[in-house]
C-alpha cells in the first residue's frame, strides 16, 4: 500500500514536471529554419546575388552613395561583402549555414533588430533568394 502511494507520488511529480516542460515549449515560437541552399551550380556575384542586394540592400548598404553605407557594410561589390561591417566578416566562404549575413535574411536568431532588410517597407527576401545566397557562399563566393 505504501508503495503505491508512492509510484503515485512518483508519477504524479514526473507528469507535471513533463506538462511545465510542454507548456514551456509553447509559450516560444517555433524556431524558424533556414531555407535549404539551391542546387544551382556556377553562382557568381554577378550574375546571381548582385541582383538581390541591388533591389533588397543596395539602398542602405552602398559603397558609392552620398553617405557610407550602414553598419561600414558595403553590399554592392562582391569585394564589399567578403570584407564585412564595422564588426566583421558577415559570411563565412564554404559555410553559409552559419554566415551571419544569411541569419540576418532568413530572420533566424533573438533579436529581430538585426534581421534584414530593415525599413518600414522592407520586403523579406524570398526562401529562393536565400537559397542563391546560400549556395553561392557554399560554392566558394566567387
Ligand atoms: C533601410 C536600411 C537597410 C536595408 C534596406 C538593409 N539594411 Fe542591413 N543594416 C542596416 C542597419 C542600420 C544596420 C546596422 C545594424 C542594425 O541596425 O542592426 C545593418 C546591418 C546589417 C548587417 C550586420 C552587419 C554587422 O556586422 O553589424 C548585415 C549582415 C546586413 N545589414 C545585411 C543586409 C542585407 C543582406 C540586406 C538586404 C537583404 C540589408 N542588410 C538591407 C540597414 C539596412
Amino acid at each position: 500500500m505504501k508503495s503505491t502511494k508512492l509510484n503515485l507520488a512518483i508519477i504524479l511529480t514526473v507528469t507535471f514536471s513533463l506538462a511545465a516542460l510542454a507548456d514551456d515549449d509553447s509559450t516560444n515560437a517555433p524556431a524558424p529554419t533556414l531555407p535549404p541552399a539551391s542546387t544551382k551550380t556556377g553562382v557568381t556575384f554577378d550574375a546571381d546575388i548582385k541582383p538581390i542586394f541591388h533591389d533588397s540592400c543596395v539602398k542602405c548598404h552602398d559603397s558609392a552613395g552620398a553617405k557610407p553605407p550602414k553598419a561600414r557594410l558595403a553590399l554592392d561589390t562582391r569585394d564589399g561583402v567578403l570584407k564585412g561591417s564595422k564588426d566583421g566578416p558577415v559570411i563565412t566562404v564554404g559555410d553559409s549555414a552559419h554566415s551571419d549575413l544569411v541569419l540576418a535574411v532568413a530572420h533566424v536568431g533573438d533579436d529581430p533588430d538585426e534581421f534584414m532588410p530593415k525599413g518600414r517597407n522592407a520586403k523579406p527576401l524570398t526562401p529562393e533568394q536565400i537559397g542563391l545566397i546560400r549556395a553561392w557562399i557554399d560554392q566558394g563566393a566567387k
